[in-house]
């Protein structure tokens, strides 16, 4: 008989957060780890997919084990693993390939073309709030052991390091940056000439605010919460400055950070749609709009369809829609996390808004949206 361990996730036939006993997973090939996890990370999927019952579990199994942010150990590695040894501190990527397509043939799965891919914790796969998990070690991220406390940040960090790559991936199709030589791409300095708007302050709003304010950006964050919240507390000790979206029109919003004309980057992380889409008639020409939030459910919205279309052509805008991450921009977070901390004061322990046991799960899901940023679940 196999043994079972602890694992909280959804289940085929109910609704909202239940609990399994999963088997124990074994190494089955040479390339594979055993991960003992330390901690998971819950993000506000992981709440959509309990609130929204969106589930895509895989066939022929009535369970799925929540949770796609993760920090372990190697317990044990089989015969061909050549980068991992036992009692490594690791992370590990949340997509896993489609095997088909050549994104995912060349380890870029987050880009996949088939959408056959598979997800730890979201798609068909079992997540990381449970005990233990098998992996190959091509998705294994070694993590240096000082950053232990901040490995549930590696994923969410990860997936706005994407999104920002995919600012200077498009926007060195021109000379964007002003002349000053430290404000080339390369640089640490590069965003110095640059204004954005980050929308929403959740956990990918805020680490994607540290990632511009790291660069320099003049960051402006909108949301609809008290300017007391920590949320906004965090955003001001990056160096951004807070624009309450209540009863405020687009241009309202607009208005509060920039001259027309100057809004060079628009970071959508709040999956508001409405306040999204009414924010594009305000790019600056030439500029860029990064989308990661995802919205569920429905909703209907009238816009000038011809005004958007003309001013995008008209003004050589892009907006581009950032999923996922690969293993290269996890290991762009595990280096920023060091960053971050260093000029910010460790900021990142002011970010994890709660711990909890894998035995208190109902009571993390209960957690209201405006009070909580990083949700930490200690599994060991
Ligand atoms: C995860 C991504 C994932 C996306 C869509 C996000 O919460 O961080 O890794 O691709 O959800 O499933």
């Amino acid at each position: 008989m196999s043994e079972t361990m602890l694992a909280i996730g959804l289940k085929r036939n109910a609704k909202g957060i239940q609990e399994a006993q999963i088997p124990i997973p074994k190494i089955t090939k040479p390339t594979e780890a055993l991960i003992k996890i330390k901690e998971t990370g819950i993000c506000g999927t992981d709440f959509n997919m309990i609130k929204y019952d969106s589930k895509d579990i895989a066939e022929g199994e009535d369970f799925i084990t929540l949770g796609h942010e993760v920090i372990g150990t190697v317990e044990k590695i089989g015969s061909e693993v050549k980068t991992l040894k036992e009692g490594d501190l690791v992370t590990a990527t949340v997509r896993r390939s489609c095997g088909i397509c050549n994104p995912c043939l060349h380890s870029q799965s987050d880009m996949c073309m088939t959408g056959l891919f598979k997800e730890r914790g979201i798609h068909k796969l079992h997540g990381f709030l449970t005990k233990y998990v098998v992996d190959e070690e091509e998705y294994v991220v070694k993590v240096p052991k000082e950053l232990e406390k901040y490995g549930v940040f590696i994923e969410p960090l990860s997936i706005a390091e994407k999104g920002i790559e995919q600012i200077k991936i498009i926007q060195s199709r021109m000379p964007w940056s002003c002349a000053h030589p430290k404000h080339r791409f390369e640089e640490e300095e590069w965003g110095h000439c640059k204004t954005a708007l980050v929308i929403g302050a959740g956990p990918i709003g805020f680490l994607a605010t540290c990632l511009l304010r790291l660069g320099g950006v003049n960051t402006y964050v909108v949301e609809i919460v008290d300017e007391a919240s920590l949320k906004i507390q965090l955003a001001k000790e990056l160096g951004a400055q807070y624009i309450d979206a209540r009863n405020k029109k687009p241009e309202d919003i607009v208005n509060l950070c920039c001259n027309v004309g100057t809004l060079d980057i628009i970071f959508e992380a709040s999956g508001a749609s409405d306040l999204a889409i009414s924010l594009i008639p305000y790019m600056s020409r030439s500029s860029i709009y990064v989308m990661t939030g995802i919205p569920k459910g429905e909703k209907h919205t009238i816009f000038d369809a011809h005004a958007i279309l003309r001013q995008i052509v008209r003004h050589n805008q892009v907006i581009v829609g950032s999923v996922n991450s690969n293993r290269n921009h996890f290991v762009m977070a595990i280096n920023d996390i060091k960053r971050i901390n260093k000029k910010f004061n460790n900021i990142l322990d002011e970010a994890i808004t709660h711990r909890f046991t894998l035995s208190q799960y109902k009571e993390i899901f209960d957690l209201k949206e405006k009070d909580r940023i990083k949700i930490v679940v200690g599994i060991d």
